[in-house]
């Protein structure tokens, strides 16, 4: 079954650029070589004038399913990954019911099963009472903490509770960092006064680097294992700089977070514009870009959190919070390259690579002998423009409508199988997708 032989692309690893065959049995690389003969049966894929990087991994979503399906669902979301050349995404539980039970992320890999068309992991998400939960839950690829509060109703912001979650078990746990006390207070400090400008002051770069701060300190105490989601502030840049510890912490940013720069993008987006942790002024966004370059922060994702026009168009404050981005993080990451800000291995390393080994994910992140094929091609000399209405993501609207981007995604490949070529997803009954597997042995002692 599915044997393919991908002939003449330019194969990306983080290393470097070569020209290679790849051959695929049965959804597994078996060779990476030049001039490889075709054998009979086998299904050739011409890829001369192409470059192959391994797979892209978006390790944060939020998918709505169960409970908000108007605005997403994983069939939706998981067609906006693979249009985006995303091969295998992670996502988050505050869905409504909230997945904060061990059951409830079981049910939620079943039916994502039945309709996904790219591999997947599902985070379980922590309130200050569900500890057992969390510790019995394997199938998870990560314990999910909102320190601030945000879309859905989860939240720990306090420190026993905190030190309770970090202290015992041994899954990564993934926070998202703001101080939830420091919000409110900056709110009930502007009272009815505040304006969407405000909203980046309100969740200030002090209330991100407090609970950053507070995260690393227990990652250390705790000897846990710690990823900090989407970074947005120099402040915190500074301080993983300093603090991190390698294989102990780890840390994303949003491209957004360096390309949609205020106060300028609340003028043109409105409300559009709106997510947390907010978009911010310029420093921060290059200080976040530097730090990706220096290897500071280790991976890209988006944080894709689709809310339709009409919950956007509520106006501030009354607006949800967030964006989509799913299908639009590998193109935009792409061009920045393309325009010289970064190289393709750079791209191969912090959305391939880096992903894979900080989640312990197996068989993915890279072109190897042994890895699941999974494959982003792409055509450098393409050109593409981002359009509301012609997005996959249920909500199709995107914050870089208009937009035009040097290269394009021809075809994204999962475990041997096409999934999208040439602006259509390959949708064939149940989806192809497949629930990603996670080393156990990678779980820090
Ligand atoms: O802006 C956001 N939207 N930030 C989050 O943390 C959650 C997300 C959502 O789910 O809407």
């Amino acid at each position: 079954m599915n044997n393919l032989l991908i002939r003449g692309a330019q194969v990306v690893s983080p290393t470097g650029i070569s020209r290679a065959d790849v051959r695929v049995e049965n959804g597994t690389i078996v060779t990476v070589a030049a001039g490889l003969v075709p054998e009979p049966g086998e299904e050739i894929l011409e890829a001369t004038g192409l470059h192959l990087f391994p797979g892209v991994i978006d390790p944060q979503v939020h998918f709505r399913e169960p409970g908000n399906t108007h605005k997403e669902d994983l069939e939706s979301g998981s067609r906006a990954a693979a249009s985006g050349g995303v091969t295998s995404f992670l996502e988050m539980p505050n869905t409504n019911p909230p997945g904060t039970t061990a059951e409830m992320i079981r049910a939620k890999y079943a039916l994502a099963s039945t309709k996904c068309h790219v591999d997947f992991g599902f985070f379980i998400g922590a309130t200050p009472d569900n500890l057992e939960e969390l510790n019995s839950c394997p199938e998870a690829c990560g314990i999910k903490v909102f320190m601030g509060s945000s879309t859905g109703t989860l939240l720990v912001s306090e420190r026993p509770d905190l030190e309770r979650i970090f202290g015992n078990g041994r899954k990564l746990i993934a926070v998202h960092a703001e101080d939830d006390a420091m919000i409110k207070a900056n709110k009930d400090r502007l009272g009815d006064t505040a304006t969407l400008q405000d909203h980046p002051y309100i969740r200030s770069p002090e209330a991100a680097l407090k609970a950053t701060t507070l995260a690393v300190e227990l990652s250390k105490k705790y000897n846990r294992r710690l990823h900090i989601l989407h970074c947005t502030t120099e402040e915190e840049a500074d301080f993983l700089r300093r603090e991190k510890i390698e294989g102990l912490i780890s840390a994303e940013v949003c491209p957004q977070h360096f390309l949609l720069i205020a106060p300028e993008i609340y003028d043109k987006l409105g409300t559009y514009a709106q997510m947390n942790p907010p978009l911010r002024e310029a420093r921060h966004g290059k200080a976040l870009w530097k730090a990706l370059v220096d290897g500071v922060i280790d991976c890209t994702a988006t944080d894709h959190a689709p809310h339709t026009r009409e919950e956007k168009d509520k106006g501030y404050p009354l607006a949800p919070a967030g964006m989509p981005g799913v299908e639009t993080l590998f193109p935009l990451m792409l061009d920045r390259a393309l325009n010289g800000y970064c190289t393709l291995p750079d791209l191969a390393r912090w959305m391939c690579e880096a992903p894979a080994r900080l989640y312990g994910m197996v068989g993915k992140g890279a072109v190897k002998p042994g890895y699941d094929a999974d494959f982003t091609l792409v055509d450098l000399q393409a050109e593409r423009t981002i359009r509301n209405g012609h997005l996959q993501t249920r909500v199709n609207w995107s914050p870089y409508d208009g937009c035009t981007l040097k290269g394009e995604v021809k075809k994204t490949i999962v475990r041997g199988k096409v999934v999208y070529e040439n602006g259509v997803v390959v949708a064939e009954g149940r989806g192809w997708g497949l629930p990603l597997k996670f080393d156990p042995a990678w779980e820090r002692a």
